[in-house]
């Protein structure tokens, strides 16, 4: 029996591919979106609704969240990304890329890549049904060393974290799961690099199949993921990178 859905930072980009993918996939049959800027849900679809939040203040998730009334049958805890600065010419060094980085930098990308997770969890989880799972969009860059030393350090945090509320809901029959996406053109990049040309030789250069990734070749994971399909799969990590990390 279908039921509600939540993704955090499902107002755009891979988020927004979530939230359709599971409705499209009959994995939930209504989604509720918690995100910072909820008005970027332009072509809010039928079954969904859009709550303004800051998954790093629990006040601000406990309010979104008592806008509802029900539990969820799916958390999808996506929202990210942050100061990642941008590898532009002529732009300022970015702290996201120096290993001596501020503190404040350091501690605002754990708190929005990592620490956001046990937020919303926190707030939700406890009343979250057995049959029901969780699933967190990591990162290829926390699958190993990255450039981007704050965010990468999150990402990585977040896949252990996410192995070890598998082994901790289990008992509750409640999966806990996340995805590692590779290089998709979302806000996220448009920021890192705003140059089509340069984004598009990176990608020729760097991606095994000189293709493009894009916010539903996460999305179809993460629905997969949160289906009665993937009913014995807890504790997973699916990276979905068009096979950059085998270079
Ligand atoms: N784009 C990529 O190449 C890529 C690769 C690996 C992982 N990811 C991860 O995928 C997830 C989605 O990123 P995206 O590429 O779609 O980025 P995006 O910038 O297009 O979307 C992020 C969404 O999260 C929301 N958000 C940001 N901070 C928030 C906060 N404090 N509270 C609530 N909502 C907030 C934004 O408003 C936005 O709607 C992130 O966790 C990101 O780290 C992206």
């Amino acid at each position: 029996m279908p039921g509600l859905g939540i993704v955090t930072g499902g107002a755009q980009g891979i988020g927004l591919a979530i939230v359709k993918a599971l409705l499209d996939q009959g994995v939930v049959d209504r989604v509720a979106v918690f995100d910072l800027q909820p008005e970027g849900l332009t072509h809010a679809q039928r079954n969904v609704t859009a709550h303004r939040c800051d998954v790093t203040d629990e006040a601000s998730v406990r309010a979104a969240y008592a806008e509802l009334g029900e539990a969820p049958k799916v958390l999808v805890n996506n929202a990210g990304g942050g100061e990642v600065g941008t590898v532009a010419p002529g732009s300022e060094p970015s702290a996201a890329f120096d290993p001596f980085s501020a503190v404040d930098h350091f501690r605002r990308m754990v708190e929005l890549n990592f620490i956001s997770a046990h937020v919303v969890t926190r707030v939700i989880g406890p009343e979250m049904a057995a049959g029901s799972c969780i699933c967190n969009t990591s990162s290829i860059a926390g699958q190993g060393a990255s450039p981007l030393l704050s965010y990468g350090a999150a990402k990585a945090a977040l896949i252990h974290w996410t192995q070890s509320m598998a082994r901790a809901l289990a008992p509750r029959h409640i999966r806990v799961n996340a995805v590692a996406p590779g290089i998709i053109r979302t806000r996220l990049w448009e920021r890192l690099q705003p140059d089509d040309a340069a984004y598009e030789a990176m990608i020729s250069e760097t991606m095994p199949m000189a293709q493009d990734q894009k916010p539903v070749d996460i999305a179809h994971a993460v629905a997969f993921l949160c289906s009665s399909r993937a009913s014995q799969v807890t504790g997973e990590v699916i990276r979905i990178d068009g096979g950059l990390t085998l270079r």
